[in-house]
């Protein structure tokens, strides 16, 4: 409720001050940002600044950046002028000088702490996910370990392995786990037997919008030998992700999402001892094994890469902790204003470290679709639907361009939404 004051007293200040400007380059956002105050979590009109730069027209609550990110101005821009240079000029391509698509993998490389050589530009998550399930270098009878809660672009792929080389999956069943850290591990320890040889996982689930101690879960998966792949779809962006100190051997990511990097992109993440775990790409790169070689690197369009760096240039220009705070301290807001409701059941833990920047309930008795459907015909609320793990309801996403303004619509809406229930 303290927030809930502070948030509508901020939007006063917000009304009174000056009209919000569209900045064209990151110097112009850091000009436009700075002059709102200080960078912090509560300064409202700081986060107003921010949400200025996201194309809204007013009438959408868009609460599910967890499915797709909306491209902030500069980086749309940046990716029209590369498309139009790009194009026949004078009768003749040749002349064209693309800007640099490497500073995309050097940017990306340095936000997520890799060596460039470990980073691939793919299309997203499934893309990447099948990289590595189909090039995984196993015998027929090494077992893959996953979990309940994997979205189908990190699951699909291990259909496939198993279709095409028989690689059996079991999957461990993480409905309503325990809220502690080691239990967690002990949980994933547990599941493990001889023939596993890869353990696939979340960071941030899908579902339950949990964050599973990865660091942790690939500290003991080393131990007992076993390949790590972590589907970050949900969280290069949304919290600070270090491949190096996380240690999994392949680290995915659809950085359209939470980065809001060009849709069509994202993450492949190769660590260098992991490279030999997997066979040929497109390109060896003079024989090094890179994770380079997985990325298109023939005739293509380049304004995807230029808009790329132009996005983590404007999530810099913010900051990944200034933007995990934000992020985790509206979500903590709503998953308060959601356990108040009768009816309700939030499935994300209030623990900062086992949770991030969305939400997810269920509300008794109803399906996925009967909470959807009124939030967005009825309410205007755009959220993502349960389905993976055995849960129904909605999961709604707290982005850098979401308002205090929107979850109080969202909880107004819920809480409506549950009285009416039959
Ligand atoms: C955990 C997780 N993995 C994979 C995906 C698939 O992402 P994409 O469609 O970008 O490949 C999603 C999408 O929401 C996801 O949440």
């Amino acid at each position: 409720m303290a927030r809930q004051k502070q948030a509508s007293g901020s939007k006063k200040t917000d009304r009174k001050s000056r009209s919000l400007k569209v900045a064209d380059t990151i110097d112009e956002l850091k000009n436009e940002l700075g002059s709102t105050g200080p960078a912090e979590v509560d300064n409202e009109a700081y986060w107003r600044a921010v949400r200025a730069q996201f194309p809204y027209n007013g009438s959408i609550r868009y609460t599910n950046n967890g499915t797709i990110g909306i491209l902030p101005h500069m980086v749309l821009q940046a990716q029209i002028a590369t498309l139009k240079e790009a194009e026949v000029q004078d009768g003749d391509t040749g002349g064209v000088t693309y800007p640099a698509p490497h500073e995309a993998h050097e940017k990306l490389a340095a936000l997520i702490n890799a060596d460039p050589s470990e980073v691939a530009v793919t299309r997203n998550s499934t893309e990447s996910m099948n990289i590595i399930a189909l090039g995984l270098d196993l015998k027929p009878e090494d077992e893959i370990l996953t979990t309940t809660h994997e979205h189908y672009g990190g699951w699909s792929c291990w259909q496939n392995r198993n279709a095409l080389f028989g690689n059996p999956i079991r999957k461990l069943d993480l409905y309503d786990p325990p809220e502690d850290e080691d239990e967690l591990v002990r949980l994933f320890e547990e599941a493990i037997r001889p023939e596993t040889r890869v353990l696939s996982f979340c960071h941030v689930t899908c579902t339950t919008a949990w964050r599973l101690p990865v660091r942790k879960i690939c500290a003991m998966a080393r131990k007992r030998g076993l390949i790590t792949v972590i589907d970050g779809a949900q969280s290069v962006g949304m919290i600070g992700v270090d491949v190096k100190d996380l240690g999994g051997d392949f680290y995915v990511s659809s950085t359209h999402k939470w980065l809001f990097t060009p849709k069509g992109t994202g993450l492949l993440y190769v660590d260098d001892s992991a490279q030999e775990h997997i066979g040929l790409g497109y390109y060896t790169h003079g024989g090094r094994l890179t994770a380079r070689r997985f990325e298109n690197n023939a005739s293509q369009s380049y304004a995807p890469l230029v808009g790329f760096a132009m996005a983590v240039d404007f999530h810099n220009a913010i900051g990944t902790p200034l933007i995990e705070d934000r992020g985790a301290a509206m979500a903590g807001w709503l998953k308060t204003r959601l356990s108040d409701i009768p009816g309700v059941r939030v499935w994300t833990p209030m623990s900062r470290s086992l949770s991030a920047s969305m939400v997810s309930f269920s509300i008794a008795g109803m399906t996925s679709s009967d909470v959807g459907t009124p939030l967005r015909e009825r309410f205007g609320i755009h959220s993502r639907g349960l389905y993976e793990g055995g849960y129904h309801g909605a999961r709604i996403s707290c982005a850098m361009h979401n308002s205090y303004d929107e979850m109080e619509q969202v909880a107004s809406a819920v809480s409506e939404i549950a009285a009416n229930r039959c």
